[in-house]
C-alpha cells in the first residue's frame, strides 16, 4: 500500500524592524532565518526605513527581498495581524523606545505592534532587541511591563566592534603607524554615543573578511602582537550590561576599554605576504569554480 507522508509545515517567524539604530541586527536575522529555512514575515516601520538609509546603502526593496513575505506597517489587515496565523513568534530587531512602549501598553495602532501583541496573546515568544542608552525610569518601566506581558527584552550588547581599514591607510594617516591609528580609532569610537556600549574594538586590514569569525581569529592569532598589539583606555564610561564587569564597575558605569591592533606590522608596509590557504592562494575565479564543483559533487 502506498503511503502519503505530508511534510511538516514550514516554520514561520515574524521579524520587525523599527526606527532605532542597529537595523543590521534585523538584516542579519533575516539572512540567518533564510539559511535555516524558516519562512520570514517582515514588517518595517517608516522610521525603520529612515534609519536603514542612514546606516546602510540598502534600499527598502532590498530588505523586503530578504524576507519571504513583507508588509507595510500601516497594513493592519495583514495575515500577521491575526493570532490564528501560526508562527514561532516575533523578533523586533532593533526595537525603538516607541515600539517598546507601545508593545508594553498594548497599543496596536501599527502592524509591527499589532503582530507583537497577538503573539503575546497566543503566548508565543516575542523578543525585543531594545536599543537606547542611557535609560530613564520610563524606559525601565516599559521594559518591566513588556516583560510582564510575556515579551523577552534583550538589549543587544555588542561584545566588540570590528573596524576594517583600506590597504592604503598609511598614505592618508598622520604618522603611518598602526599604534597611532588604533589609538585614534579608539578615541573616536569610545567618545561616541554608540561607543558607550562597545568595550572592545578590533582593527583589521581589508584582506580579512570581518564577517567571518574564522578570519577574525586568524587575524588575531597572526597579526596581533602580544606586547604592542593593543591600545588600552582606562576608566571610561561604559554600559553596565556586560556580564564580565566587576560589581563596582556596574555601579560606577566606568570600566576599561581596549583596541586590538590586528593590522599587519608596520615593517611589512602595504605589500602583505600571500596567505597560505585555498581561498587566498588562488585567483578568485578558480576558487569559485572549484567550490561550485564541490557543491555539485556534494562534498562541500
Ligand atoms: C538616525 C536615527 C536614529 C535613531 N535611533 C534611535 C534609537 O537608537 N533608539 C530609539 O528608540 N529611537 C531612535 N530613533 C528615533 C525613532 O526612529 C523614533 O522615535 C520613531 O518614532 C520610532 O518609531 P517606530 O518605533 O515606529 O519605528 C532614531 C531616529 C533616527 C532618525
Amino acid at each position: 500500500m502506498q503511503q502519503h507522508v505530508t511534510p511538516p509545515p514550514r516554520r514561520r517567524m515574524i521579524v520587525g524592524i523599527s526606527g532605532a539604530t542597529g537595523n543590521i541586527y534585523g538584516l542579519r536575522l533575516l539572512e540567518v532565518l533564510r539559511r535555516l529555512d524558516i519562512e520570514t514575515h517582515l514588517v518595517m516601520t517608516k522610521p525603520g526605513e529612515r534609519t536603514l538609509a542612514y546606516e546602510t546603502d540598502l534600499k527598502v526593496r532590498d530588505v523586503r527581498a530578504m524576507a519571504d513575505f513583507s508588509y507595510n506597517d500601516a497594513d493592519i489587515g495583514a495575515a500577521i495581524a491575526s493570532g490564528s496565523f501560526r508562527t514561532m513568534g516575533m523578533v523586533v530587531a532593533p526595537c525603538s523606545v516607541r515600539s517598546l512602549a507601545a508593545i508594553a501598553a498594548g497599543n496596536t495602532d501599527g502592524l509591527l505592534t499589532r503582530a507583537a501583541d497577538v503573539c503575546l496573546n497566543e503566548r508565543r515568544r516575542v523578543v525585543l532587541m531594545f536599543r537606547e542608552t542611557p535609560l530613564h525610569a520610563g524606559h525601565i518601566r516599559a521594559m518591566a511591563q513588556a516583560t510582564e506581558n510575556g515579551a523577552i527584552v534583550f538589549p543587544p550588547v555588542p561584545a566588540w566592534l570590528v573596524v576594517t581599514v583600506p590597504r592604503d591607510w598609511r598614505r592618508k594617516s598622520r604618522t603611518g603607524e598602526t599604534a597611532d591609528l588604533c589609538r585614534r580609532i579608539g578615541q573616536g569610537v569610545f567618545a561616541s554615543k554608540a561607543g558607550l556600549v562597545i568595550p572592545k574594538v578590533i582593527v583589521l586590514d581589508d584582506d580579512v573578511d570581518p564577517t567571518d569569525v574564522k578570519e577574525l581569529v586568524w587575524a588575531f592569532a597572526t597579526r596581533c602582537h602580544p606586547l604592542l598589539g593593543h591600545a588600552v583606555f582606562n576608566d571610561i564610561e561604559g554600559a553596565p550590561l556586560l556580564a564580565y564587569l566587576l560589581k563596582s564597575e556596574k555601579v560606577s558605569g566606568h570600566t576599561g576599554k581596549i583596541v586590538y591592533n590586528c593590522l599587519a606590522p608596520d615593517e611589512w608596509g602595504e605589500a602583505l605576504p600571500m596567505r597560505a590557504s585555498f581561498r587566498h592562494g588562488y585567483p578568485a575565479e578558480i576558487v569559485d569554480r572549484v567550490r561550485r564543483r564541490w557543491n555539485e559533487y556534494g562534498v562541500s
